[in-house]
């Protein structure tokens, strides 16, 4: 069986910019991936390239053993990978109401029964009804990324790209949603790529990760070694430093 997502070798240039180097993981159906490094490593660039939304001009991106890029491909197969952003607030649009922001993906990539799929997508974030006709500004953050997830959600992904979901939340209301994260993912066997600057977050959540840095990947690493300090390089060691409430390597 092929990977859910195979990324080989590559390279993202903005402009005259390597944003990504030759980069390669592999993400097994239904496993959390993880990925950390500094600001400005790629992390993000990494997830919009997977995406379709970075200009790759090297390499190969493959999802269930298919080539994003080439042959044309149908809605069908851009439905599969789904992103939710950092900040709720700026990727819903404010003047919608929570019902059109979730019927616009459907109404994207034509699929019908817009009425079930809503009223479900809200119930499986812990969202009642209720909140159909209320706009993003009515909403806690913790509720308006559980919005975030109910519309990457809502047009059935096999890949959900996770840049990082809860770090503008509260830290109980981080919970919250983690939790929530991990128990759709289990649920509807979901593969994550997940990017969070919090490591104690990666290896909650992570099996596996990859470091990154200057657009690189230099360390590939499971979270039990993360979590015991079995890291190889010095840069990944200062993260763990870094990085809030993580064990001190
Ligand atoms: N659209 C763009 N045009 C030009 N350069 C870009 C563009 N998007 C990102 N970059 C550059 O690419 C590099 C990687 O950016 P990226 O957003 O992937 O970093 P990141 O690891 O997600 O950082 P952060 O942790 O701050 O979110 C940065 O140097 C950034 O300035
Ligand atoms: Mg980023």
């Amino acid at each position: 069986m092929s990977a859910a997502l195979e990324i080989d070798d590559l390279t993202v240039v903005y402009d005259h910019f390597h944003a990504l180097k030759n980069v390669s993981i592999t993400v097994e159906r239904g496993e959390s991936f993880g990925l950390v490094g500094e600001s400005g490593s790629g992390k993000s660039t990494l997830l919009r390239a997977v995406a379709g939304l970075a200009p790759v001009s090297g390499g190969a991106i493959n999802i269930d053993g298919e080539p994003l890029k080439g042959s044309k491909r149908s809605k069908v197969f851009y439905r599969r990978v789904q992103m939710v952003f950092q900040d709720p607030y700026g990727s819903l649009h404010p003047r919608q109401t929570i019902d059109r922001l979730l019927l616009e993906p459907l109404a994207i990539h034509g699929i019908a029964d817009g009425e079930k799929r809503i009223a479900r997508a809200l119930d499986e974030v812990g969202l009642g009804n209720g909140f159909r006709f209320r706009y993003p500004h009515q909403l806690s953050g913790g509720q308006r990324q559980r919005v975030a997830i109910a519309r990457a959600l809502i047009v059935e992904p096999s890949i959900l790209l996770l840049d990082e979901p809860t770090s503008a939340l509260d830290a109980s209301v981080q919970a919250e949603v983690l939790n929530l994260l991990e128990e759709i993912r289990r649920d509807r066997r979901l593969t994550f790529v997940m990017v969070s600057h919090d490591l104690g977050v990666v290896t909650h959540m992570c099996e596996r990760l990859a470091v990154m840095r200057n657009g690189f990947v230099v360390e590939r690493l499971s979270s039990q070694e993360l979590a015991k300090g079995a890291v190889h390089e010095d840069y990944t060691r200062n993260l763990m430093i870094a990085s809030k409430g993580f064990v001190k390597a």
